[in-house]
């Protein structure tokens, strides 16, 4: 059972934001139960003062993941956090940005524990080949042509085993890896802090400013995978890097093909 002091507060989480995020921040909302983290954020940016809105719950009633999966969301154990975002970004300057939140989520829990964390493409968070967290990001523009991204992050803390029996890969939580007693108040700021830094950098930078931390921890560099289509295996090869667009690159017949991510999925032979 979590204590009550274990839940998220405000207060806390206010206040392991550094300054500039303080400032830079419009609105957070925590929550006990809601049906997902994104919708709250997309809801919210529907207000004009809100251009950078946080959202976090102790409990998701309709978690979702990517590729329409469910992501399970029990009461009081996990990270569930949406950063809702109105940018005069184009499509296309976002290319990357999932990945990019990947390396900036997982700099920010390595302070934590005694474990690399490794990005899968284009952005499972692993410890030892199990999944640690995700990110799902949904994008809409309104009527004005102005882009709204939402970028959700589920992270496994405390979650057991006997909190679940849902997940149907191989998963971990960070608690199995701490250097120190875990406080999701704080986890979730130091996340905050580095994605509202990432809402000023990535303007400037791209997803080029990334590579580089991405290929760091690319769980797939050098492996030969198989390339996945609507469940189905279409070719295999040996990844070889990533480029500017966030496109995985694979050496299949010994001709580099871009994957990109939304399109494919890939999975270690
Ligand atoms: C994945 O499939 O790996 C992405 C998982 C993303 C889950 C997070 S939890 C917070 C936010 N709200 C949701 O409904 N999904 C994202």
């Amino acid at each position: 059972m979590t204590k009550k002091e274990d839940l998220l507060l405000k207060k806390e989480v206010l206040n392991g934001l550094t300054a500039p995020s303080f400032y830079l921040l419009d609105n957070l909302e925590i929550k006990n139960q809601t049906d997902s983290t994104n919708d709250d954020a997309k809801e919210s940016l529907k207000k004009p003062h809100n251009k950078l809105s946080a959202h976090l719950a102790e409990q998701q009633n309709s978690g979702r993941g990517r590729n329409n999966r469910k992501w399970v969301s029990p009461f009081g154990q996990n990270i569930y956090l949406s950063l809702g975002w109105r940018s005069n970004l184009t499509f296309s300057n976002i290319e990357g940005l999932s990945l990019a939140v990947g390396v900036r989520v997982a700099e920010s829990l390595e302070e934590l524990i005694n474990e690399k964390i490794k990005i899968k493409w284009p952005n499972d968070l692993l410890i030892n080949e199990k999944k640690l967290g995700g990110i799902l990001i949904e994008t809409s523009s309104d009527e004005k042509g102005t882009l709204e991204i939402i970028i959700g992050i589920g992270i496994n803390v405390f979650m057991k085993n006997k909190d679940t029996n849902e997940i149907d890969q191989s998963w971990t939580s960070l608690e199995n890896y701490k250097k120190r007693t875990l406080d999701r108040n704080l986890i979730a700021a130091k996340i905050l802090n580095n994605l509202l830094a990432l809402t000023k950098d990535f303007k400037t930078t791209g997803f080029a400013g990334y590579i580089q931390a991405f290929e760091n921890r690319n769980a797939l560099e050098n492996k030969e995978c198989e390339v996945i289509l609507d469940g189905k295996i279409i070719s295999a090869g040996l990844v070889t890097g990533i480029n500017n667009k966030g496109e995985l690159l694979i050496k299949i017949n010994n001709e580099i093909i871009n994957l990109r991510y939304g399109e494919v999925s890939i999975r270690e032979l």
